[in-house]
């Protein structure tokens, strides 16, 4: 058997989907903004021609390194930028391309960080309760979350970023043990989901606590809505912009921008005439969302969440 390199740990997601729905231009400039190990780049590098431009972000040093090994051979590759895709508008202006004919967020997390125990995003594996992105940045991890947000402040992480219906119960359970000990790992506090939730949905509870700790850590939400209307600034007329998101709370925000952005007057219907001067600066190309085929997630069943929706600047 031929062992895997580490950059082929992540099979992407609606690869041929991206491919055939994002370039516009074969020989265009390409900003993939969660570069992760490079999959997606890599297959666009394969239909682009010589003389197209690839570019990458990503907040994690680690996937940013394994990407450049995965993509040494890609002659298109300008650059690679270790930061976050809310930062987007501090870090293009140096590059050769201000703007680009394809656009890629592919959010969420890699199966580099998930199936890493040190990283603490797992709840099957014993790890520190990190779940940084990057983990340079001086912020909170999951376990100064746990450890200091106060009863109420705990709710309503879980409500808001986990839809956890047993938040309030699963909340005071955190509480009283860590007023016993300090929760430091994963499985520590997974073992305290597991005396609330129940079976049958003891899973879905644990991976909905799981959730919500790695996007309150990551600032998620925010970020992501810090960098859609960046993104589209940055999108060349006739650019398109494609957007796979994993849960509810993603795509939602997703899909309320891209129809906000895609109709020109937002006034209420009772005004007869327009006020707010919005115009409309993107089309959306695919008015439902698309999901990926039976066949991917019976290979890859971490696309079985995926939606993807694609806009295209007028
Ligand atoms: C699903 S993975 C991308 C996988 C990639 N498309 C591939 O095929 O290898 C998502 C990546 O986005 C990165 N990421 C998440 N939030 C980010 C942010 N705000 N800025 C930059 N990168 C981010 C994560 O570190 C992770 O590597």
């Amino acid at each position: 058997m031929v062992a895997r390199s580490r950059s082929d740990i992540h099979v992407p997601v609606m690869v041929d989907e991206i491919v055939r729905l994002l370039t516009t231009a074969l020989d265009g400039a390409y900003l993939d903004l969660t570069t992760g190990l490079g999959g997606h780049l890599k297959a666009l590098s394969l239909v682009l021609k010589p003389e197209a431009r690839l570019y990458g972000f990503d907040k994690d040093t680690e996937a940013l390194k394994l990407a450049r090994e995965n993509l040494r051979h890609c002659a298109q590759l300008k650059q690679l930028i270790n930061a976050s895709f809310a930062d987007i508008d501090g870090n293009t202006s140096e590059l050769q391309d201000r703007t680009f004919d394809g656009i890629l967020l592919d959010l969420g997390l890699s199966s580099l960080q998930l199936d890493d125990p040190e990283r603490g995003f797992a709840f099957q594996k014993e790890g520190p309760l990190d779940m940084r992105f990057d983990q340079r940045a001086e912020i909170p991890t999951a376990a100064d979350l746990i450890e200091n947000l106060n009863q109420e402040d705990l709710v309503e992480l879980l409500r808001q970023y986990g839809e956890e219906r047993q938040a309030g119960r699963l909340a005071a359970a955190i509480v009283r043990e860590r007023q016993k000990e300090v929760i430091l790992t994963t499985t520590h506090l997974a073992d305290i989901v597991r005396q609330v939730a129940k079976p049958p949905h003891q899973k879905k509870s644990l991976a909905r606590v799981f959730q919500a700790l790695r996007i309150a850590v990551n600032g998620e939400l925010d970020q992501l809505q810090q960098v859609l209307p960046k993104a589209v600034d940055l999108l060349t007329p006739g650019g398109r912009l494609a957007v796979i998101s994993y849960h509810s709370l993603e795509d939602r925000t997703v899909k309320r921008f891209f129809r906000r952005e895609a109709t020109d007057c937002l006034c209420p219907p009772r005004l007869p005439v327009c006020i707010c001067q919005h115009r409309a600066t993107i089309k959306e190309v695919n008015r439902h969302v698309i999901v990926p085929t039976e066949k991917e997630i019976a290979q890859n069943s971490r696309a079985r969440s995926a939606k993807l929706r694609i806009a295209e600047k007028i």
